[in-house]
């Protein structure tokens, strides 16, 4: 745990200030890695090696999570500050080394962000992740409002990023987590911000922190939401139940206890559905029906749930050591089959309290299902150039294909679906991709194919 007292804080700060973390941070990212707090961490390393004014070695430590010797970070910080920041609990001394308490400093616009290293980081010493960060948590900040006066409820807080960005301009955040770690680096990231006589961190259970008369102008949740198989062991950070709506149907059952007359609501989920339907929408609605609420949802991904199984089969593992991976990914296709699913949907739903509307859904996501039959235009032509291939629509080139984009294109024949095309092509594939992969890759390309305006369907099943 790290100690929450401000001399720590302002220690670890003053510290960030004087080697311009924070730009080196941005510079190291570039400019695509906007929402992926874990975006390519190997090229991080290389971009921090040639910058002539990062001070290599702290960088190093803290951003990427990597052990450094103690002789070479005396080099760069003051034995003092190393002496603090070990009392404080954020830094480790093993023998000659120096190495974070499973921890590194993300920055979020100009938030630092003391997080702990997730299951998959090439340092982390704990496969478990008690404070999560990751794309959604990004995706979710971007949509914060800055509303002087305000007065916010960030919902299953983690590492308080939303309701530090709130925290900027509100009059007053309330931040509630149930895990006891994440409920520390919250508080520390108050600290380390300097937002905290703004943002109150509270532990425990959703609503239960809020006293009865508070209620609020905008309310963030980013909440658990993987559908997971009963008894088996997922973090709290991401276990939604069986249909992944466990806690998610808590918090919308709660928003109008808390609501004010006009109060907004910002939910990112991920939510499990077939072609034509997403099942905690479905539950939206009927819940909303008799309420003045105005809903809107964004579909931001969707992928097809072969996948998802493996995936989540793989992540599974890692913190279940015994797990039978088999067993666990046959459980959860019995889930899907039992809930007659096929997808799951990443979303961004809105809520408007004191207006009433139907719900709206706006799909930015892949609206290609495996069953959808693509047909192409006539007059494409594609011709082989080095590795690739240029496409062009009566002489207007139109975009490129690699060689699995060429392939695919091959089968439209208005007959063969995506899952038929990825039967044929994935033997050929099998090395790179596995079938669930394969699959998902199909849809990929056929999405940019639609994109480029070269294909349509025959048959067209929309959300
Ligand atoms: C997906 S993480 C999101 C964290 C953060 N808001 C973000 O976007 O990065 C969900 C968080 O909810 C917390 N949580 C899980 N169940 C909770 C509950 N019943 N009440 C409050 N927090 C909860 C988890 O510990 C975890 O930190």
């Amino acid at each position: 745990m790290l100690k929450l007292k401000k001399q720590y804080s302002s220690t670890l700060r003053e510290l960030l200030e004087k080697i311009n973390y924070s730009l080196i941070v941005q510079t190291i990212r570039g400019n695509g890695a906007f929402l992926d707090p874990w975006f390519d961490l190997d090229s991080a390393q290389k971009a921090i090696e040639s910058i002539p004014f990062a001070k290599q070695n702290i960088m190093k430590l803290l951003y990427l999570g990597t052990p450094i010797s103690k002789e070479s970070l005396l080099n760069e910080i003051s034995a003092e500050t190393l002496m603090l920041l070990i009392e404080c609990g954020l830094l480790i001394e093993n023998e000659t080394m120096i190495e974070t308490a499973n921890i590194v400093i993300l920055m979020y616009q100009q938030l630092y962000l003391v997080v702990e290293k997730p299951t998959n980081h090439k340092y982390t010493k704990n496969s478990d992740t008690d404070v999560y960060i990751g794309y959604d948590s990004f995706r979710l900040a971007e949509n914060i409002k800055f509303d002087k006066g305000a007065v916010v409820l960030d919902l299953c807080s983690g590492s308080g990023i939303q309701g530090l960005i709130a925290g900027k301009s509100a009059a007053r955040v309330i931040s509630v987590e149930l895990n006891k770690t994440a409920f520390n680096f919250a508080s520390f990231n108050g600290l380390l911000n300097d937002l905290e006589d703004t943002v109150e961190v509270r532990l425990g259970n959703l609503y239960n922190p809020v006293k009865q008369d508070e209620k609020f102008d905008y309310i963030y949740v980013n909440p658990p939401f993987i559908p997971v198989v009963k008894n088996i062991y997922y973090p709290l950070c991401g276990d939604g139940g069986e249909d992944g709506m466990h806690i998610l149907k808590k918090i919308i059952e709660g928003i109008p206890n808390i609501a004010k007359k006009s109060s907004k609501v910002q939910i990112f989920c991920q939510c499990l559905g077939d072609s034509n339907s997403i099942l905690f929408l479905d539950y939206l609605k009927n819940f909303s029906k008799n309420l003045e609420w105005n809903c809107n949802a964004i579909v931001t991904d969707k992928l097809p749930l072969k996948y998802q199984a493996q995936q989540l089969a793989t992540f599974t593992a890692c913190v279940n050591k015994e797990l039978d991976i088999e067993k666990f990914i046959k459980d959860m296709k019995q889930i899907y089959f039992d809930l007659n699913v096929d997808y799951l949907y990443s979303l961004i739903i809105d809520i408007t309290v004191g207006e009433k509307g139907s719900l709206k859904l706006y799909n930015i996501a892949n609206s290609w299902n495996l069953k959808d039959i693509p047909v192409s235009n006539e007059n494409i032509d594609i011709r082989n150039s080095n590795d690739s291939y240029i496409v062009q629509e009566n002489s207007e080139i139109k975009g490129y294909f690699d060689t699995i984009a060429k392939d695919i294109f091959d089968l439209f024949d208005g007959e063969n679906s995506l899952s038929d095309i990825s039967k044929q092509l994935h033997p050929k594939n099998s090395e790179r991709f596995t079938e669930a992969a394969f699959e998902l890759e199909v849809m990929m390309n056929v999405q940019s194919m639609e994109k480029l305006g070269l294909i349509n369907k025959k048959s067209r099943v929309n959300l």
